[in-house]
């Protein structure tokens, strides 16, 4: 009996000793430590492996993302006026593209330019936004080219639709404009297109400034390099 006694109080006076060391500011023991830290790093984690210890990476200079495609025209009055001349809409006038056009103009710019495009949306109505015009308006004479510019980077009061809207959407948006101004300056309807592929049309959404001094560089560069070939033999 004295010992079972005595076993117990050992017992206990380890028992009491070992839950004693716990220290509750630290972390207890980590039995399986897979099961609370990740083997793969964390995103903006810090692990000397890396050069600044960031595991978050700046991109590759010189690269964009998948569907982003970077917009040659500058955020200025001389970009303004290179897109309104030369920026044109890759898409065809088809019936289908127009529809979709009408209903993302729809979600995204009826509110102040107004259903009709005349300028008068529910906001401009109740006087929350001035200054909406009329996309007839003759002093703005707008174009495939300025649209698509304003919606990218925005205008005074209007703001930038580029990242609620993809390249492409911006452009059957785009298609919608102009059909509104037509209808407003009472022009005759444009005829609708025949859509061939749509995917190939579209390649390339945005043109390049400058194609044909593209080439032209091109070319250069390779007799530049014939010559090269030249002075080596
Ligand atoms: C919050 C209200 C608002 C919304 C929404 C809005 N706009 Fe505007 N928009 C304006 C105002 C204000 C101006 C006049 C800006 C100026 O000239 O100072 C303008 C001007 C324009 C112009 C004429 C630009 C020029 O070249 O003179 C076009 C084209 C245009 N908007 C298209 C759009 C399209 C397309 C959308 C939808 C993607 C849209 N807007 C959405 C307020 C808006």
């Amino acid at each position: 009996m004295k010992s079972l006694f005595k076993r117990f109080l050992l017992l206990f006076i380890l028992a009491t000793s070992v839950v004693s060391c716990v220290e509750n500011n630290k972390p207890n023991y980590e039995y399986m430590p897979n099961m609370y830290r990740t083997v793969p790093y964390e995103t903006y984690g810090e692990y000397p492996v890396f050069e600044n210890g960031q595991e978050a990476k700046l991109p590759v200079e010189g690269t964009v993302s998948r569907g982003w495609m970077p917009y040659p025209y500058e955020n200025s009055a001389e970009g303004y006026a290179a897109a309104k001349e030369n920026l044109q809409n890759p898409l065809p006038y088809t019936e289908d593209n127009l529809a979709e056009g009408k209903q993302l103009y729809t979600i995204y710019c009826a509110v102040c330019h107004g259903d009709d495009g005349d300028g008068q949306g529910i906001l401009a109505e109740r006087e929350k936004i001035l200054g909406v015009p009329a996309y007839d308006d003759a002093g703005r004479n707008i174009t495939e080219g300025s649209v698509y510019h304003v919606m990218y980077y925005g205008l005074n009061n209007m703001g930038s639709y580029a990242s609620q809207t993809s390249i492409e959407e911006r452009w059957l948006i785009d298609h919608y404009v102009m059909n509104l101004k037509d209808q407003l300056a009472g022009n005759p309807e444009r005829e609708f297109e025949v859509e061939t592929n749509r995917f190939n049309e579209a390649e390339n959404l945005i043109p390049a400034v400058n194609a044909d001094k593209e080439m032209v560089s091109k070319e250069t560069s390779t007799t530049g390099e014939e010559e090269e070939n030249q002075n080596e033999e």
